[in-house]
């Protein structure tokens, strides 16, 4: 076992963690932000940087802090280890820089992008960017390029994050996509534009951390924070069947995998579950799907809908006859949640 501080928490954890899993254990927003890390991938992690921290003190044994941030999703604890997240202004100006060379080719077109309301990238630079670019040369530009009738790419948003081109090597039979060329012409690519087509080829739509995959199914159908999602399964012979479904109304809009509190995928779902089965009636629903609150989705409230209700019926008994109750949020219509 070994003892790690993380901006003044400290915690035990097995010998092998990382100091991003150790920060996860903890909570909380200590969390390293992640753009390629993914926990059900192997060897995920290493390519973005934006997880880095400030190492101030290497271990009990050797407590000479490390010369330069490193990537807490790559790094393994030290006993004694002392870590910097929040707590220093150096590293969160390092941070920035990260966020800044992200974005130095990214179009940043949030108001017509699909992933817009859940992207990592979205979030990163309202919390960690700058208002402004230095960056006065032309951003590089990609035709849209459809792979197969179900996913788009759009590779002026990608950040050449590798979890897709993982995915597909890890979740799929038979790769047909990868990362060609280097440095700034570097692009995902299906080299021929060969259809990634296999059962479980619509999991990189859902690792993907920006608008670059995805699906065609849903493209400009609404956007994500008008839709409801609930926790649906049902029995299939090629996956879990445990799915999202994001209805609009009465209508499920699409389909995608679960995710956890950090954003990653807690089961690959199969492109039938995925793209075949938008009725309700092809699902058993459990209910509303729990959505970190932090997330411009959870603006709806739908899942305090039974408490509210209570709540009111609570207060329509309380109150003298023919009087009505004021809801405290305006917006919040009990019948239309
Ligand atoms: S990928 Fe994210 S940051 Fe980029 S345009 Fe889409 S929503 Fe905005
Ligand atoms: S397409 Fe998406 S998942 Fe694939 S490398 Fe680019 S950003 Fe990452
Ligand atoms: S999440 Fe650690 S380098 Fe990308």
């Amino acid at each position: 076992m070994a003892k790690v501080t993380i901006d003044g928490i400290t915690i035990e954890v097995p010998d092998g963690t990382t100091i991003l899993q150790a920060a996860r254990m903890i909570g909380g927003d200590i969390v390293p932000p992640t753009m390629c890390y993914h926990s059900k991938l192997k060897t995920s992690g290493g390519y973005c940087r934006t997880c880095i921290v400030k190492v101030s003190k290497g271990s009990e044994k050797d407590p000479r802090p490390m010369p330069k941030p490193v990537a807490s999703c790559r790094t393994t604890v030290m006993d004694g280890m002392e870590v910097q997240n929040l707590t220093s202004p150096d590293l969160l100006e390092a941070r920035a820089g990260v966020v800044e060379f992200l974005l130095i080719n990214h179009p940043l077109d949030c108001p017509v992008c699909d992933q817009a309301g859940e992207c990592d990238l979205q979030n990163l630079a309202y919390e960690n960017g700058k208002a402004g670019t230095r960056y006065e040369f032309p951003r590089r530009e990609f035709e849209r390029i459809d792979i197969g009738d179900k996913i788009q790419l759009h590779m002026n948003r990608c950040i050449l994050c590798y979890r897709c081109v993982k995915t597909a090597d890890q979740v799929t039979d038979g790769r047909v996509h990868g990362v060609i060329n280097r440095g700034d012409v570097a692009e995902i690519s299906t080299y021929i534009q060969n259809a990634v087509d296999n059962d479980f080829s619509g999991n990189v739509i859902d690792v993907c951390p920006v608008g670059a995959l995805t699906d065609k199914t849903f493209r400009f159908k609404s956007r994500v924070w008008y839709t409801k999602p609930m926790d649906a399964h049902r029995n299939c012979t090629k996956c879990s069947g445990k799915v999202r479904l994001w209805y609009k109304g009465e209508e499920v809009l699409r389909v995608t995998g679960r995710r956890d509190q950090f954003g990653e995928v807690t089961e690959w779902i199969c492109n039938e579950c995925r793209f075949d089965k938008k009725k309700s009636s092809d699902w058993t629903i459990e209910g509303p799907a729990h959505i970190d609150s932090g997330s411009v989705i959870s603006a709806n409230h739908y899942e305090s809908l039974k408490a509210l209700k209570t709540d009111i019926e609570r207060q329509r008994m309380a109150l003298p006859h023919g009087q009505k109750v004021t809801l405290g949020h305006g917006a919040l219509d009990p019948n239309n949640q």
